[in-house]
């Protein structure tokens, strides 16, 4: 049997944030980051919010860690939270949903609602039951899954995304096309998440580079969004895979963003999944199959499995190199001596990671260190 977790509310073009005028009479607490504090872009989502009583909390920083997450906690208690807006990206909505996560622990008999209303066009965070946080201390970053955190709305207001500076459109973009393929690639994936994952790359093929380029390009920035939403219940289903284990390790060790993490992983993991290392694997993978498929989906000429999986890769090298994203660690200012020490824990990390357990090859501790070994320099 399978069963589909579809999310339940998503409000989506225009006006799409008058949404927010169900509620009536409720503690409301906004979760946001300083950028979108400052910039006054949490005007509008007050503007929708008359006759209830809201709270800002508008010290959301990246890669939520253990400590956010119980600040948030701690707001929230104070005004009696009925309904938690995550304004943001991925760490605002993460947030949220971890102190949900808390509360139904401590409190179970009161369920706190959830909107989100994503800012970035990447996590999905706002179709998932997942959140990922930061134990900084020890440098890993661990998803949570449980359906408890999944958003009761999320509303998609690509107005809001404008904003977003080239270099993080390209990462977190980069990061909606992880989820599309790991979803697509994955054990737990079906026809339902494969077909959402082969319209979402459509998309994000089509609009990235565009929404880069020009973020005033509100076409680019609409189909980004639903990109992003579309790989979010597509991989809430699948499951993901190695790159992202592998990501959540660089990230916690290195301070990579997310989404520049997985831009830097995913060619090795292509490779890695299709069997490339093993002579004649190929032919018996699946995977190498789907991502010719993959790569024929997005407008390319069938080549034959191994061309295409080939020509899929240099694809998206030539997208990180025209996006000036990063390609190794020694670009990004990582020492030998750094990497050496945080390898084994990264390996560790990414073997114990939930995203393995639905990659589509599973590896052996030397497979990780490999792909390490070769994005510390590309040799
Ligand atoms: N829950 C999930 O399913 C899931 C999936 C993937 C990643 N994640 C997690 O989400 C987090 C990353 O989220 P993210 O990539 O969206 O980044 P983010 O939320 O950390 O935001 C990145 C930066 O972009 C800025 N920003 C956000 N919206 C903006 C806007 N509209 N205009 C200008 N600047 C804006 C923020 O201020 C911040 O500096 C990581 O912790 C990652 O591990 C979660
Ligand atoms: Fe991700």
């Amino acid at each position: 049997m399978t069963e589909l977790n579809i999310m339940s509310n998503v409000c989506f073009g225009e006006n799409s944030l008058d949404a927010l005028r169900r509620y009536n009479n409720k503690n409301i607490i906004i979760y946001t980051d300083p950028f979108l504090a400052e910039n006054h872009k949490v005007d509008a989502v007050l503007s929708k919010l008359e006759g209830n009583n809201c709270f800002v909390y508008s010290n959301i920083a990246p890669d939520p860690s253990i400590e956010q997450v119980g600040a948030c906690y701690k707001f929230a208690k104070e005004h009696d939270a009925d309904v938690f807006i995550a304004f943001g990206g991925g760490s605002a909505i993460d947030t949220a949903k971890a102190v949900i996560y808390v509360d139904a622990d401590v409190n179970p008999g009161k369920k706190i609602e959830l909107v989100a209303i994503p800012t970035t066009s990447g996590t999905g965070s706002e179709a998932t039951d997942f959140s990922v946080i930061s134990d900084k201390e020890n440098g890993v970053k661990y998803p949570i899954v449980d359906k408890k955190m999944a958003p009761d709305l999320a509303v998609l207001c690509a107005e809001f995304t404008v904003s977003v500076p080239p270099a993080v459109t390209a990462a977190t973009g980069m990061d909606v096309i992880t989820h599309l393929l790991e979803a697509y690639v994955s054990t737990g994936s079906n026809i339902i998440t494969d077909s959402l994952a082969e319209k979402g790359l459509v998309l994000a093929f089509d609009n990235l580079y565009k929404a880069y380029k020009d973020g005033g390009d509100l076409s680019a920035r609409e189909n980004m969004l639903m990109a992003s939403y579309i790989a979010g219940l597509a991989f809430n289903n699948a499951g993901l895979g190695i790159t992202h284990s592998i990501a959540h390790g660089l990230g916690a060790n290195f301070h990579i963003s997310h989404g520049t993490a997985n831009a830097m992983v995913l060619p090795y993991v292509i490779a890695f999944n299709s069997c490339l290392d093993v002579p004649f694997g190929m032919d018996k993978s699946v995977a190498a199959q789907k991502y010719a498929i993959a790569y024929n989906k997005i407008g390319y000429e069938s080549l034959g499995t191994r061309l295409s999986v080939m020509s899929f890769i240099k694809k998206i090298n030539e997208m990180l190199r025209l996006m000036k994203l990063p390609t190794t660690l020694v670009e990004l200012g990582v020492s030998r001596e750094a990497f050496e020490k945080a390898k084994p824990v990264i390996v560790k990390s990414a073997l114990a990671d939930v995203c393995t357990t639905s990659n589509p090859r599973v590896p052996k501790e030397k497979d990780i260190e490999n792909i390490l070994d070769r994005l510390f320099s590309g040799m």
